[in-house]
């Protein structure tokens, strides 16, 4: 198993490490730059074109990509929402033959989002697995498959898979849109181009990255909390779910409007608030912590140099300017480095956390 992780102590550090690579990997031939056009010829040209709803179905780190692609897909003009795959059996909204239904899965092994597939093509809706292995069950039962290609993940906290599921449905929501609605968007060309750029910012941010100083003078608070607004959300809520799943401490993930309804009440100086920057209403988010950090929570902005919360704030994490489809993922690599660095100090078993699995084949 060493000589399996190289240079690096631990498989979650090499697979975050690894991203550069992995979305080079999953981006490979699907964007055919010479006419800034998504290729994706994965699928037929008109696959989508009547798909009139979409809904995705996913579980814990794969529902916070689930979530995100629903968001660009709403915004593409394509209705389409987000569930809990162990939600569907008890609430799953009406579908018809022109709803398209995507499973989100690295493995394709959950149970829950096994069953949520089956159920849904049991109702008539036509299937789609978003998964990271070939042959895998959900591959197989679905009516079609995209493959993220990031190559195997040991660490049990998802890492790479979430960025290549999030890039990738970034790409399949632009498609869909562009089947279903006819003109590509105008702004898709600049988006294409971005999204090529993605691997290098990685590689900077992951150079320049000071989330190791930040573990180290936040990592005895009480709780953990992150907030964002828009595509920040569901990276947010994913910020959230690594810190727990590996440092055992509290966190949570909110909206960043949601702060004042509730979660506010929490806040003290031993709640570091982690605040992610998108382009999205980032005035509003600003505002939202600036008020934690008037109850005296310490405020670490996610976000590009230059940007007015790198002053307003009590601590920096940089991303590199993108657009805001794809600047939450980078916000979401400075994450997974602090939570990384904070197990490493807490001296937790990062790679195996006590109480999970890699994959759940039980409901
Ligand atoms: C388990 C893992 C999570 C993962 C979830 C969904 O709970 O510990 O990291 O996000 O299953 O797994 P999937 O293979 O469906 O993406």
């Amino acid at each position: 198993e060493q000589a399996g992780k190289g240079e690096y102590d631990h498989f979650m550090l090499k697979e975050i490490t690894e991203q550069p690579t992995s979305l080079a990997q999953a981006l490979e031939g699907r964007i055919d730059s010479a006419n800034g056009r998504i290729a994706l010829a994965d699928f037929e040209p008109g696959t989508f074109a009547d798909v009139d709803s979409v809904q995705f179905v996913a579980c814990g780190t794969s529902y916070h990509a689930a979530l995100y692609g629903s968001l660009v897909l709403n915004q593409a003009g394509i209705r389409s929402t987000a569930l809990l795959a162990n939600e569907y059996s008890v609430s799953a909204p009406p579908v018809d033959d022109d709803t398209l239904v995507i499973a989100v899965s690295q493995s394709g092994e959950t149970a829950d989002t096994l069953a949520a597939l089956r159920q849904a093509t049991a109702a008539g809706a036509d299937t789609l697995t978003v998964t990271n292995v070939v042959g895998s069950t959900a591959a197989r039962e679905a009516d079609d498959a995209l493959f993220i290609r990031a190559g195997p993940e040991i660490g049990v906290a998802a890492t790479k898979t979430f960025s290549s599921q999030a890039v990738m449905l970034t790409l399949l929501a632009q498609r869909i849109a562009a089947d279903r609605l006819g003109d590509p968007p105008a702004d898709l060309e600049a988006l294409l181009a971005e999204l090529e750029a993605m691997p290098g910012r990685i590689e900077r941010l992951l150079d320049e990255s000071t989330a190791r100083g930040i573990a180290d003078r936040y990592s005895d608070s009480e709780s953990y909390f992150f907030i964002g607004r828009g595509l920040g959300f569901p990276v947010a809520l994913e910020g959230a779910l690594k810190f727990k799943e590996i440092t055992y401490e509290h966190a949570e993930g909110f909206a960043s409007g949601e702060l004042k309804h509730g979660p506010l009440a929490l806040v003290t100086p031993e709640t570091p608030v982690f605040a992610i920057f998108t382009g999205q209403e980032d005035e509003k988010t600003l505002k939202n912590a600036e008020e934690a950090q008037t109850r005296g929570a310490p405020v670490i902005a996610v976000c590009p140099d230059g940007h007015p919360a790198v002053d307003a704030a009590d601590e920096h994490l940089a991303i590199p300017e993108t657009v805001p489809d794809l600047a939450g993922l980078l916000a979401n690599v400075q994450l997974q480095l602090v939570s990384y660095y904070a197990a490493d100090l807490l001296d937790r078993p990062i790679d195996k956390p006590r109480n999970l699995a890699k994959s759940v084949t039980v409901e």
